[in-house]
């Protein structure tokens, strides 16, 4: 704004200049029409060269000052142009470093979250493909986070099917801030300290807790294989919880009286990252649960759960 006003005020000041040249040039002409008349009319040829001359001079003064004003102007707007992006590029990378400086603190005491890969060999490619795509939003969403989770891919085959396709779909995948391993997940952490996620487990899970490890099964199935992860869990002996939407949401009518409460393992994973930083179910299910599968908080809740 007030680049707008201080360009403008030296544009009048240069239109003031110009005119005040004009008038001078206007003065000089009409004082050497005056000794044209009042001289014997011997030499009127060369005093008109001379005025035509000076004015001459003076149009070409202008002119070259207009010019410059003009590539002043641009060079003024490019400098503005390049300064902004140079500030931009710069708070780029100030968020890059402070992501990074996160994900690197959430390596060493973040809490834990896990994503059982033991049963992609139950899926198609196409479902392949999107359990890639998944990981892809799940890791973009921890690296946004502000209180982002320690993740771990345990059961990936170096050789399989899905780690192929994870290093095709997703830039920069090995380089991911996570641990992989082909390992299973209770190889890696204790049995009493895993709590499996499933849509069909009787328990609601209340909280985030940070000495506990969360398990999400990673399976896309587009023909529903119910009650796998429930299964997987009873197999390994470990807690299994479903998130409250029963506790904190409602069904909402629709067209085809659809309701489902399974969601993509991302969608679980960014519930759990705001019930992490907020501590409230309504907010993280309010903000995070698909629409589409027939589920609302209801409005009056307020989020002021904890
Ligand atoms: C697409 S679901 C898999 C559904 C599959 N039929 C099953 O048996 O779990 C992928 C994973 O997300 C997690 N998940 C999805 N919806 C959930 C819910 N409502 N409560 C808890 N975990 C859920 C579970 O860990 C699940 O294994």
């Amino acid at each position: 704004m007030t680049q707008v006003v201080s360009e403008s005020s030296e544009g009048q000041t240069n239109g003031v200049l110009e005119m005040m040249e004009l008038l001078c040039i206007d003065v000089l002409e009409e004082e050497e029409e005056q000794v044209l008349q009042s001289s014997d009319n011997t030499e009127p040829t060369q005093f008109s060269k001379n005025v035509l001359r000076k004015q001459r001079h003076w149009e070409r003064k202008l002119a070259a000052r207009k010019s410059k004003r003009k590539e002043e102007k641009l060079r003024r707007k490019l400098n503005r142009c390049s300064g902004h992006s140079e500030q931009l590029q710069i708070s780029k990378r100030v968020t890059k470093a402070a992501a990074e400086e996160r994900l690197a603190e959430a390596r060493t005491n973040g809490v834990k979250v896990c994503v059982d890969l033991s049963m992609s060999h139950r899926m198609s490619d196409k479902e392949t493909s999107r359990l890639a795509a998944q990981l892809r939003r799940l890791y973009g969403a921890n690296k946004r986070a502000s209180r982002p989770f320690h993740v771990f891919l345990t059961s990936l085959r170096e050789d399989s099917r899905l780690m192929a396709e994870c290093v095709r779909m997703n830039d920069g995948f090995l380089n991911y801030a996570m641990e992989r391993t082909e390992r299973s997940c209770l190889d890696v952490f204790p049995q009493e300290s895993v709590v499996y996620l499933s849509p069909d487990a009787e328990e609601a899970l209340e909280q985030v807790e940070r000495d506990k490890v969360y398990v999400l099964g990673g399976l896309v199935d587009e023909s529903v294989q119910k009650t796998l992860s429930l299964s997987r869990a009873k197999e390994l002996g470990v807690r299994v919880a479903r998130l409250p939407i029963d506790e904190h949401m409602r069904k909402t009518p629709n067209d085809k009286n659809f309701h489902s409460k399974i969601l993509a393992i991302n969608q679980v994973f960014d519930i759990m990252l705001t019930v992490f930083d907020t501590g409230s179910w309504t907010k993280a299910l309010d903000e995070y649960f698909p629409r589409a599968k027939g589920y609302v908080v209801p409005q009056n809740n307020g989020h002021d759960d904890t």
